[in-house]
């Protein structure tokens, strides 16, 4: 890893044809370092720009140890030095973004932050450039409406940490430009991420909007006295997390269920709703609703097949089930 600026140039000012060219992360902390790994670890050249001083200093040392981990665990396909070497961590905005294809802003979660940055990064970065932040819940509407360059604006929500979790949930502004969203989901997939496009601008994406209906559940439950807290764990980590690792709720019921997800929704939809209703929210599951659900279920497994794909299922659980007791030996 260097720490000074090398001088790449793009490819040419489309970014969706850069594919070797140089890519920005702003903003070194545990977002922008897992960042970096994961550009770094598909080939592309990296610059992380940090502001603060020690924060800097400490960077390199901390994706040292990140590679070194993955690397342990087989997540690395060249030695750690060969990666780490395509990261220059710099201070300078301007020196990070000169020639970038791509800028994957990860600077704190802060709406008058990202509206100084995003107009800093406007000015500064190639008009071809992609400017993508990594913002949890501010939509690039709330900090991008006023920028001259606003249609090149995004929003690219990771998991943390990406260079782990593969999904990167790609947000457009609806003045964002269909080919600046196209240019960023290949930029993303040939990086190793699973993007996947978010239809409207909604606070909390989906990622953590489905997080946070769990979470506010729990918060009841351990308030109403239901669980405790570890409780509630145990049961997310040995239960549904186990079998979401495998498969997402809606694929869950259709499998738990004779008939599939229809027959899921006529069967249990009336106790749901109560217990909606009971937590003052009051979005039933209606027939045409179901429908549409059900109708696209199908299409992505059709009922003659759904015998094949519970024994699919179970075989996928029976591994990890191998591997967690070949982590944690009782
Ligand atoms: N932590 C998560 O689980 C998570 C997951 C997905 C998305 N995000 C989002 O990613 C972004 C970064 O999150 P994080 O957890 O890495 O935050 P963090 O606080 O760990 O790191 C932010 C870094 O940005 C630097 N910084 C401060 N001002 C800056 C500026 N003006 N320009 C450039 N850098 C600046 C800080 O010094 C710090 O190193 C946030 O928008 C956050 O909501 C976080």
């Amino acid at each position: 890893m260097t720490a000074d600026t090398p001088n790449e140039s793009p490819d040419r000012q489309d970014p969706a044809q850069a594919a070797s060219a140089p890519v920005a992360v702003i903003g070194g902390g545990s977002i922008g370092i897992a960042f970096a790994i994961v550009f770094a670890r598909a080939g592309r050249p990296v610059r992380l720009q940090e502001p603060d001083e020690t924060r800097r200093a400490a960077v390199p040392g901390l994706v040292a140890g990140k590679l070194a981990d993955l690397a342990a665990y087989d997540l690395l396909d060249e030695p750690v030095d060969a990666v780490a070497a395509r990261i220059a961590v710099v201070g300078d905005l301007a020196a990070a973004v000169a020639g970038v294809a791509y800028v994957q802003e990860c600077a704190p979660e802060r709406l008058d932050l990202k509206t100084a940055l995003f107009a800093e990064l406007d000015r500064l970065a190639p008009p071809g450039a992609v400017l993508a932040s990594a913002s949890s819940a501010i939509t690039a509407s709330s900090f991008a409406a006023g920028l001259a360059g606003r249609d090149r604006v995004l929003v690219v929500h990771p998991g943390n940490p990406p260079f782990l979790i593969p999904v990167a949930e790609v947000v457009p502004a609806p003045f964002t430009r269909p080919d600046v969203v196209a240019a960023a989901q290949a930029i993303l997939s040939q990086a190793g991420l699973s993007p996947v496009l978010v239809h409207k601008e909604v606070e909390g994406f989906v990622f953590n909007r489905l997080q946070g209906a769990l979470l506010r559940e729990a918060y009841c439950l351990v308030r109403d006295g239901v669980a405790s807290v570890e409780d509630i764990d145990t049961i997310v980590r040995d239960g549904l997390g186990l079998r979401w690792s495998v498969i997402g709720p809606f694929e869950t019921v259709d499998l738990n269920t004779q008939g599939g997800i229809a027959s899921h929704a006529e069967k249990m939809g009336p106790a749901y709703a109560r217990m909606g209703a009971e937590r003052g929210q009051n979005d039933p599951w209606t027939p045409d609703l179901v429908a549409t659900v059900a109708a696209e279920r199908r299409a992505l497994l059709p009922l003659d097949r759904w015998g094949e794909r519970v024994a699919w299922r179970d075989r996928r659980l029976m591994s990890l089930v191998r591997h967690r007791r070949s982590e944690n030996p009782t």
